[in-house]
């Protein structure tokens, strides 16, 4: 597809922060405009590039009825600049000129915590009615959706210092919204005087996000499975440790340990 140098693109692995990351370069780049986010959903706000695919697959298997547009590649190629795109797909698989022409924000988050946050968002959807150790057998062989998650960050971890890249962990942003706020202001150049910066820390929170309509997906919490936790869910780091008993840390330790070896990456909390 054909990038343009006004867009902006939101990337990672699913259950990384991405709306997170989306809200947060939306209101950036739009210098805290509220007012309008509140009257148009975070999915209408960007173009979700496999949308079609996604969502057609979670149609063939239940009746949800998808309340967000769902942008078709002929409506991003059609849509008026500027563009925002989210999209969970690896670099691999993205425009080759994509990072030469625009800016690109990739969030990534420990793969633990990210499994236990597929697992709950594929109970919520009734895709998988196992357990979360038989779920994390499969993400830990790379078999769940968008899988395998280590090449995917791996790919964007090479790419971080490149002038049009911002690569993030979850983890870190958490610790400091402010920071990143401003970080990505830097970024998008973009200036936010300190009290749009506080204004903006708070409407991130996560207690403010949990209740914010225009961020939740309303299809999901219309006909998600109502016996599972929400879309936007904990909002915490490091839940895995309560979670995983010995076997599945182990399995997971194994993994990423065979996954990371050659490379630099190392998630903030993980010691090889
Ligand atoms: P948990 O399921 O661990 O709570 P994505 O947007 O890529 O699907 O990522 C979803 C994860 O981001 C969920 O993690 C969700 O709760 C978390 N998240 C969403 N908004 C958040 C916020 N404002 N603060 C912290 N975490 C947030």
């Amino acid at each position: 597809m054909a990038v343009r140098p006004d867009d902006v693109w939101v990337t990672g692995f699913p259950r990384s922060g991405t709306t997170f990351t989306q809200e947060l370069v939306w209101q950036v780049a739009n210098e805290c405009d509220f007012d309008t986010a509140s009257k148009i959903p975070l999915m209408t706000r960007y173009m979700f590039l496999e949308g079609v695919m996604t969502v057609n697959f979670i149609q063939s298997r239940q009746k949800e009825v998808v309340t967000e547009p769902i942008y078709t590649h002929t409506a991003v190629h059609a849509a008026p600049s500027p563009r925002f795109i989210k999209t969970h797909a690896p670099f691999s698989l993205l425009p080759a000129n994509l990072l030469d022409t625009t800016k690109v924000v990739y969030i990534a988050r420990d793969p633990r915590d990210v499994a236990i946050s597929n697992y709950q968002f594929v109970k919520k959807l009734r895709h998988y009615s196992g357990d979360l150790k038989s779920y994390c057998n499969l993400f830990f062989n790379d078999l769940a959706l968008f899988s395998p998650l280590l090449p995917h960050v791996k790919e964007a971890w090479e790419l971080r210092h490149h002038p049009n890249m911002m690569f993030i962990f979850y983890e870190d942003m958490l610790k400091d919204v402010p920071l990143y706020i401003k970080r990505l202001a830097d970024f998008l150049d973009k200036k936010l005087t300190d009290e749009q910066i506080v204004k903006l820390s708070e409407h991130l929170s996560f207690e403010n996000f949990k209740n914010n309509k225009s961020v939740n997906p309303t299809w999901i919490a219309k006909s998600g499975n109502p016996d599972a936790e929400g879309f936007i869910r904990k909002g915490k780091s490091g839940a895995w440790r309560e979670q995983f008993d010995e076997e599945m840390a182990a399995q997971a330790q194994r993994w990423m340990r065979e996954n990371l070896a050659g490379s630099d990456l190392r998630f903030p909390d993980y010691t090889s």
